[in-house]
């Protein structure tokens, strides 16, 4: 897909199809307004027979419309003028991109950009746009034998302004927006690749090839020998049981002076989770090859970044490997010794991904961050607790939890600040271990993060839950590719203020 920014009225635009919204009550916007003018109130006569009322995500193509050059005009409802905010803008434009794309335009031009969104400029308009437009364009059917071709994702993209120029952070958000849209692509095409091809040892070659494509990253893959060296007894207990081999994925993005010390990125890569000898029960339990998607989210990340040339050091480390069960599988009860020195007591295998996070997270201090954000598909309890719409947010300091909070916040990509509160450590107490894994079924979320709060006391460090948001299931079963627009946006942030 291709995406720019277009000046000039929507009745001069000779193209495959001219997008404009209207109002609930039939009141036109501007954009729409002028096209009516041209075409002799050929819109207002249709809206008085009562075919549009302007109904939030509704829509009407309309072929031939007198005067004007484009092939097709779509109106699009935005729903109520005085209740036009966010979530009508999105879900207008979700719609807009549907409709869109069942059409045989090869290109459109679309008037979003200048709609008057309650506490959103146009910027927002246009990134929230392309973020539609590759969501309704998506598939994977990579693994399909006769798959069709995705004529849709070939549509050219044309942001509309009626006033005389574009704006720097109209044309910034434009490019941002494509290379999160490319990132969460490849997110999602990870997250929806099974297990069998997915393995701790595909990531890493994925990694290798990002690390290809773009002269900024460098990457280096450890192996289990090498953590063996390192000491780190606690994610090695978690791989035990597969016969494919764990793998540390380190990637470096160099974009400015290497004195800059880098933010961390550390995703969990559990390529499947059966449990291990903690088996899970077999129902849905093929969704747990989504248990690799906060590692997809570093990548596809890193990917944004690399492709923005943002102004900053990131690196992503990305604990990988399989928890399966076996003769030799770690089993309840055994106690193992981390990076970090302190001995945990594995009483629920099942609790796997914190044991590869909590080694991943002592390493991360060689590179001496600023700030690290690990990224987990990490408890159940989360998506009792925040369901699919947020991800959980936990953090050593608050400061950090309202940066992340304001990118979530920019990017519609929510996210629910956590309590990490010390009264809830006493729950991983163990009467054999330093700690122990689980902490019991009252606040799962939130021990869980505090497991991980152990490992992570000598730098500012936030969690991510994703358990909720990283995928659908049921019928839209996919992975979502969250929550690299929060996270790019974050790092985005970061670079505005430095400067
Ligand atoms: N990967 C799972 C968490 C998960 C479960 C994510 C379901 C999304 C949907 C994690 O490794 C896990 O199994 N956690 C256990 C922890 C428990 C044993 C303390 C859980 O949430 O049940
Ligand atoms: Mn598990
Ligand atoms: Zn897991």
């Amino acid at each position: 897909m291709e995406f720019s920014i277009k000046l000039g009225n929507p009745e001069k635009q000779r193209c495959g199809c001219v997008v404009v919204g209207v109002f609930e009550g039939g009141k036109l916007s501007d954009a729409a307004q002028m096209l009516n003018q041209a075409a002799k109130n050929t819109l207002s006569d249709i809206i008085a027979r009562g075919d549009m009322s302007g109904k939030m995500a509704t829509t009407l193509l309309l072929h031939n419309v007198p005067n004007i050059p484009s092939e097709r005009v779509l109106l699009v409802g935005l729903g109520k003028r005085e209740e036009f905010a966010a979530r009508q803008y999105l879900n207008s434009i979700r719609a807009a991109m549907r409709t869109l794309f069942t059409t045989g335009a090869k290109d459109a031009v679309l008037y979003f950009a200048d709609l008057p969104v309650a506490g959103r400029d146009s910027a927002w308009c246009i990134s929230q746009a392309v973020f539609a437009a590759f969501e309704t364009t998506y598939r994977f059917n990579q693994l399909k034998s006769k798959a069709e071709k995705n004529k849709r994702a070939s549509c050219k993209i044309q942001f509309g302004l009626l006033s005389g120029k574009s704006t720097a952070p109209q044309n910034a958000a434009l490019k941002q927006a494509a290379a999160i849209g490319q990132g969460m692509k490849l997110t999602k095409d990870l997250g929806n690749l099974p297990g069998n091809i997915c393995t701790p040892s595909y990531l890493a070659r994925q990694a290798v090839a990002l690390a290809k494509a773009h002269k900024s990253l460098k990457v280096t893959v450890l192996e289990e020998k090498d953590m063996h060296k390192l000491g780190m007894g606690s994610l090695l207990s978690v791989t035990r049981g597969s016969d494919e081999p764990a793998k540390l994925i380190t990637l470096e993005y160099r974009g400015t002076d290497k004195k800059q010390k880098p933010i961390v990125l550390v995703g969990k890569g559990v390529t499947f989770d059966s449990g291990g000898i903690s088996l899970k029960p077999g129902a849905e339990m093929d969704e747990m090859k989504y248990d690799m998607c906060g590692a997809a989210s570093v990548l596809g990340t890193l990917q944004a970044i690399a492709e923005i040339g943002l102004e900053l050091n990131v690196v992503g480390i990305i604990p990988t490997c399989e928890n399966m069960p076996s003769g030799s599988a770690t089993k309840p009860g055994d106690i193992v010794t981390s990076m970090s020195g302190q001995t945990i007591e594995i009483l629920n295998t099942d609790a796997e991904g914190r044991l590869i996070l909590c080694d991943a997270l002592t390493y991360a201090a060689k590179f001496e961050p600023t700030t690290v954000v690990d990224i987990a598909t990490l408890t159940g309890a989360c998506v009792i607790a925040l369901g699919h719409v947020a991800s959980g947010l936990y953090s050593n300091q608050d400061t950090l939890a309202q940066e992340l909070l304001t990118a979530s916040e920019q990017t519609c990509d929510r996210a629910w600040h956590m309590p990490l509160w010390d009264e809830y450590q006493p729950q991983l107490d163990s009467n054999f271990a330093d700690i122990q894994n689980i902490g019991g079924r009252a606040g799962g979320s939130i021990t869980a993060a505090c497991f991980l709060s152990r490992f992570t006391q000598n730098y500012r460090w936030a969690h991510l839950d994703i358990a909720g948001t990283a995928w659908k299931s049921g019928k839209e079963k996919g992975a979502t590719g969250r929550p690299v627009p929060l996270l790019t946006q974050y790092l985005i942030n970061c670079v505005e203020a430095d400067n």
